[in-house]
C-alpha cells in the first residue's frame, strides 16, 4: 500500500492547495471576490451582530499594563440584531447541548440589496486572498490611532462570490470554511443567512449543504464589521486568512476530526493513538470501514510513499445524523522523533484515514503530526524527548509588517527563519491563535509554541475588545483553537489568558480561569495550561489554578526603582523566588520579558551609565524624532534591558525560560511614542532588519558561535573628539577594542554581565575593531570602518528563485553604500523600485516607526541606509529584474527567477 499525493485534509502547503482529488475536496477560494467597503443604501441597523456601547473616551496611548476595567453595562441586546442567528454556529463548540442555540424563524438582511444574487456587483474591487483591505493605507497622521497602527480598519465591509457547486454535487456535504475573517463576519448565500462568527482570529466554518443550489447560481456575500477601539495593536481587517469551499461525503471524518497522541516515546518504539470522528449527514443509518496509514513526511513536508504503519481496518455503523468517534493505535519502530531546532530535529508524521463503504473510497483525511514526549519539571523547565530545552523565545503579533494581517506563508517563513537564526526556539502567539498554516511552519521548522486565545475575559482593555462577547464565545472559541491545533507537535502550552483584568480580583478571576482550564482539558489533556500574569501574585487565587506559572516582566521586577515612588501603576518587586516558593510544584516560565525600545540604527547621546531604565529623553528617547537609541539599554516603563532578564534568568536556573517583547516590531503599539505607526520593541524592525539587540540575543543563544557585534557605527563627524560609548555583543568573554589601532583597554565580561562596554572612547574617523577571547584564547574579530558619501545602492533579493505561483515573495533589500561598498549608516536617500518580469512590487518599507508613507508605494526613504521592497510573483514563470535606483546614486538591480515546479 502506498500514500498517495494529495491536497486533502488539514495544514496544506501552499503548493497543494487547490488540487482536488474526489472524494473530498478541499479547495482555497483565493480568486474571483469583490470587494466593496460600506453597507448598502437599504441596510439598517438589523445587520448588527448586536449593539455596541459607545465609545466616551479613547484609550489610545494608555500604559499596556493599565488596570482593565469593568465592562460599563452588559451590552444592551435587541430583537433586531443578527447575533440570535449566528450564535448557532458556534453549537459544535458547546459541549451541553442543551445549551445550543437554537435559530430563530426569519432571514435577516435577505432583503438588502449586497446579499441578492442579482446584485449587480461588477463595480466593486476585484481582490484575491488573503485579503487585508486596511493596509494600503493612508496613514492616519493625526488623531488617537497609534494603538491600532493609525491605519483605519473599522467599519462595514462586504466580500460576494459566485460559488461553483455543480449539479453533480447534490446529496454532498458542503462547507464554508474560514480561517480567519476579521470580524464579527456574517455569511449569506443565495440571499439566506448561514451563520457568521464574531472572534477575527478563529478558525470556524459554516454548514451551506442546505443553502446550495446544485447546478444553479450560488452567490455568497459575506459581511464583516471591525470595532474601533477594539485592539492594543494593529488587528488587520478582511479575509484576511484562506477561505476554502469543502465538499465531502454526507459520511465523512467530522471537522478537525482527528486527534493524534504518542503516549509512549522512545527511541525503540513510540505508541501513536488516534482517534477520528464521523459524521452521518444523511437521514439514514450508514456502515462503512475505517483504515488509517500512517507514513513519515520528508523536511519539506512531503510524503514517504511506503507507510511506517497501518491502523486496520474498523466496520462501524453510524446512526442519521450522529457522530461516532472510534480509537485505534499502532506501533512505530524506531520512530523519527520531534523536536525543536537547534537540539533535535522536527520530524514529522502523517496519518492518512480512509472511509470505504462497499469496497468504494467514499473520504481521505490527512493529519499531520510529530512524535515526541513533553514533560515539564518545576526544577528546571521543559523537556523534549527527555532532554532539557531552555526556553529562548519571543512573542510575536500576527501582523507581517507591510503586508499587514494578510497571511502570507514565505513572510511568516522568513520570520520565522531570522528568529532561528538569532538562536530562538520558541514563539508565543501574542495573544490570540495564529494562522494555521504559522503551525505548520513551526512543526516544519522546530519551534516549540505557546498558543494564545484571549487577551481579555470579561475585563476590558479597550472599549469594544474580546470582553463584549466573551461570555457567549469563550467556550466556542477555545474549543475551536484547541480542536484545530492539538495535533501539532510544535504546541506545548495552551495559554487561556494575557493579563486580563481578573487578575486584580480573587474569586472572579480564579472562577474564569477554572471555567477555561476546563474545557482546555476536556479538548487536550495532554499539554499544560499557563496564563500571562503581569499582576498576580503568588498568594492570590489565579496563579493556583493554572498548571504552569506565566509570568509577565514581574521576574525581573516592575517600576521598582525610585523614580516611580508613589505611582499607582504596577509596581513588584522581582517575583521569581516568591513562586518558586508557595509553588514549588510548577513550572515558572516568563511569558514577556523586556519590552526594550529602540529604533534601528538610531543612537542617542550621552549614553545613560545604568543598563535598564525606562527611555526618557535624554536617556534613550527623543520625543522630538520620536525615536529611540539602539544602544538597548532602555526599556518600556514596566519592562528591562536584555542584560537585566538575562541577569534574572541566571540566578534562578529553576525558570523554563524567557518569550522576549517582542521577536519583530509590529504594527500598532508605538509606545512610547504614539503618532508613531508601529512598535519599538521588536528585536527586528518591521522591515525584517537586523536591529542591534539581534546580536545580543545571539550571543547568548548561539553561544557557540564565534561572533562580535559592534555597536554603533563608525560614521559619527559631528562628534570627532566626544565620547562616542562602544559596546560589544559577542558570545566571547573578554575583548580588547582597538580605535584606528590603539587600543582601548581589555575588557572582561564580569559576573551576570552580557555585554562589554567601552563607555568612555572619544571619536575619531577610522576604525573601530574588536579582537574577542573566550576561555583564553582568541575567538572573534570585528571591526567597522567610517563611511564616506553616498555612491550607490547595493540590491539582495533574499532568495535567487521563488515559485510562480502568485502568492511566493522575493525580499528586496537596499543599501545606501559608499565608494567602498560600506553602508552609509545614516542615509535618507529616497530610493524608487520598478519591475521587470513576472513579478509585481507589492510594498516597500524601511522599519523606520515613524514613517507614515503607504507600504504600497513603490518609494520610499532609506532609513539608516536601508530599504526593503516585497515582490511577488504574478504566477507566471520567467526572469524578475527588481531595479532600485535613487537621484545621483549609482542604481542597482537584482534578478529573481520565478519558477513553475514546487520548490
Ligand atoms: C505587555 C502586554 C503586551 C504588550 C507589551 C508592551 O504588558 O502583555 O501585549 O502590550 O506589554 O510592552
Amino acid at each position: 500500500m502506498t500514500c498517495h499525493s494529495a491536497a486533502l485534509g488539514q495544514a496544506l502547503l501552499p503548493d497543494a492547495r487547490s488540487a482536488v482529488v474526489a472524494p473530498r475536496e478541499h479547495t482555497a477560494l483565493d480568486t474571483g471576490w469583490r470587494f466593496h467597503r460600506g453597507d448598502p443604501e437599504d441596510a439598517r441597523e438589523q445587520l448588527h451582530y448586536a449593539v455596541r456601547p459607545g465609545i466616551i473616551q479613547s484609550v489610545d496611548g494608555k500604559d499596556a499594563d493599565a488596570r482593565p476595567e469593568t465592562a460599563a453595562e452588559p451590552i444592551a441586546s435587541r430583537s433586531d440584531v443578527l447575533k440570535p442567528w449566528i450564535l448557532p454556529t458556534a453549537n459544535p463548540f458547546i459541549r451541553d447541548a442543551s445549551r445550543w442555540h437554537v435559530r430563530p424563524a426569519g432571514d435577516p438582511g435577505s432583503d438588502v440589496s449586497f446579499v441578492r444574487a442579482n446584485f449587480d456587483d461588477s463595480g466593486w474591487r476585484q481582490v484575491t486572498l488573503p485579503h487585508d483591505w486596511a493596509i494600503e493605507g493612508p496613514f492616519l497622521a493625526d488623531g488617537p490611532y497609534g494603538g491600532m497602527g493609525r491605519l483605519k480598519t473599522w467599519g462595514a465591509v462586504w466580500y460576494r462570490k459566485r460559488l461553483d457547486i455543480p449539479a453533480t454535487d447534490a446529496g454532498r456535504s458542503i462547507f464554508l470554511t474560514f480561517d480567519g475573517a476579521m470580524s464579527y463576519a456574517t455569511v449569506w448565500l443565495n440571499g439566506r443567512l448561514v451563520g457568521g462568527w464574531p472572534y477575527g482570529y478563529a478558525s470556524w466554518r459554516v454548514d451551506l449543504t442546505s443553502y446550495v443550489e446544485p447546478g444553479g447560481q450560488n452567490q455568497l456575500a459575506i459581511r464583516l464589521d471591525n470595532p474601533p477601539e477594539s485592539a492594543r495593536w494593529y488587528p488587520g481587517a478582511g479575509l484576511y486568512r484562506s477561505v476554502w469551499l469543502t465538499k465531502t461525503h454526507p459520511v465523512h471524518v467530522a471537522h478537525w476530526g482527528t486527534v493524534v497522541r504518542t503516549p509512549t516515546v522512545s527511541a525503540k518504539a513510540a505508541t501513536v493513538e488516534l482517534q477520528v470522528s464521523i459524521d452521518n449527514d444523511a437521514s439514514s443509518s450508514q456502515s462503512l470501514e475505517v483504515a488509517t496509514e500512517i507514513c513519515a513526511l520528508d523536511d519539506e513536508g512531503r510524503k514517504h510513499t511506503r507507510p511506517s504503519v497501518i491502523i486496520p481496518a474498523q466496520k462501524v455503523e453510524v446512526a442519521a445524523k450522529e457522530r461516532i468517534t472510534l480509537a485505534g493505535s499502532a506501533v512505530i519502530a524506531n520512530p523519527r522523533l520531534w523536536g525543536p531546532r537547534p537540539h533535535q530535529q522536527p520530524h514529522r508524521y502523517i496519518a492518512v484515514t480512509s472511509l470505504t463503504q462497499g469496497g468504494k473510497r467514499i473520504d481521505r483525511y490527512e493529519t499531520r503530526f510529530g512524535i515526541r514526549s513533553l514533560r515539564f519539571d518545576p526544577n528546571s523547565g521543559v523537556y523534549v524527548n527527555g532532554q532539557h530545552i531552555p526556553i529562548r523565545g519571543v512573542n510575536n503579533h500576527h501582523d507581517l509588517g507591510a503586508l499587514g494581517a494578510a497571511f502570507n506563508y514565505r513572510a511568516a517563513e522568513r520570520q520565522l527563519e531570522m528568529l532561528q537564526e538569532m538562536g530562538a526556539n520558541a514563539v508565543r502567539m501574542a495573544h490570540n491563535p495564529p494562522a494555521p498554516e504559522l503551525l505548520e511552519l513551526t512543526d516544519r521548522l522546530g519551534m516549540l509554541v505557546v498558543d494564545e486565545i484571549f487577551d481579555s475575559w470579561e475585563r476590558k482593555k479597550t472599549p469594544l475588545d474580546f470582553h463584549l462577547i466573551f461570555r457567549d464565545w469563550h467556550e466556542p472559541d477555545l474549543r475551536a483553537m484547541l480542536r484545530r491545533d492539538r495535533n501539532h507537535p510544535s504546541v506545548v502550552l495552551w495559554s487561556v489568558g494575557n493579563e486580563v483584568g481578573e487578575q486584580y480580583t480573587a474569586e472572579e478571576g480564579a472562577a474564569i480561569a477554572r471555567r477555561l482550564q476546563q474545557i482546555v482539558r476536556e479538548g487536550d489533556p495532554t499539554r499544560p495550561t499557563i496564563n500571562a500574569m503581569n499582576w498576580a501574585k503568588s498568594d492570590m487565587p489565579l496563579p493556583a489554578v493554572l498548571d504552569v506559572i506565566g509570568l509577565n516582566y514581574q521576574g525581573e521586577g516592575i517600576r521598582d526603582t525610585p523614580e516611580f515612588a508613589g505611582t499607582d501603576r504596577i509596581r513588584t518587586p522581582p517575583q521569581y523566588q516568591a513562586f518558586r516558593q508557595k509553588f514549588p510544584d510548577k513550572v515558572i516560565l516568563s511569558t514577556e520579558t523586556a519590552s526594550t525600545l529602540s529604533s534601528r540604527g538610531v543612537y542617542l547621546f550621552p549614553v545613560s551609565p545604568e543598563n535598564s531604565a525606562p527611555v526618557r529623553d535624554g536617556r534613550g528617547g527623543d520625543s522630538t524624532s520620536h525615536q529611540v537609541s539602539g544602544y538597548e539599554l532602555n526599556a518600556v516603563d514596566f519592562g528591562s534591558s536584555p542584560d537585566r532578564v538575562f541577569a534574572a534568568l541566571d540566578r534562578h536556573p529553576f525558570v523554563a525560560g524567557e518569550f522576549v517583547w517582542t521577536g519583530w516590531d509590529y504594527l500598532g503599539e508605538p509606545t512610547p511614542y504614539y503618532s508613531s505607526r508601529s512598535s519599538y520593541s521588536g528585536i527586528i524592525d518591521l522591515a525584517g532588519f537586523r536591529k542591534d539587540r539581534f546580536y545580543l540575543y545571539q550571543s547568548r543563544w548561539r553561544s557557540d558561535l564565534p561572533a562580535a557585534h559592534i555597536v554603533p557605527h563608525w560614521t559619527w563627524p559631528e562628534r570627532v573628539g566626544q565620547a562616542t560609548p562602544v559596546h560589544v555583543f559577542t558570545s566571547g568573554d573578554q575583548g580588547e577594542l582597538f580605535i584606528n589601532g590603539q587600543s582601548q583597554g581589555r575588557l572582561k565580561k564580569g559576573a551576570f554581565e552580557y555585554r562589554l562596554r567601552w563607555d568612555d572612547v572619544r571619536y575619531a574617523p577610522g576604525e573601530v575593531k574588536v579582537v574577542v577571547y573566550k576561555s583564553g584564547k582568541q575567538w572573534a574579530v570585528s571591526s567597522t570602518k567610517t563611511a564616506g558619501a553616498a555612491a550607490g545602492l547595493e540590491v539582495v533579493s533574499d532568495r535567487s528563485t521563488i515559485r510562480a505561483d502568485g502568492k511566493d515573495l522575493a525580499f528586496i533589500t537596499v543599501r545606501v553604500v559608499d565608494a567602498n561598498g560600506s553602508t552609509v549608516p545614516r542615509a535618507a536617500n529616497r530610493v524608487k523600485f520598478t519591475v521587470d518580469g513576472p513579478g509585481e512590487i507589492i510594498a516597500t518599507d524601511n522599519g523606520d516607526p515613524t514613517n507614515l508613507e503607504s507600504f504600497p508605494s513603490p518609494q520610499r526613504d532609506a532609513f539608516n541606509g536601508h530599504v526593503l521592497a516585497i515582490v511577488r510573483s504574478t504566477g507566471r514563470a520567467g526572469r524578475i529584474t527588481v531595479h532600485a535606483g535613487s537621484a545621483a546614486l549609482q542604481g542597482s538591480q537584482a534578478i529573481v527567477q520565478a519558477a513553475p515546479q514546487a520548490l
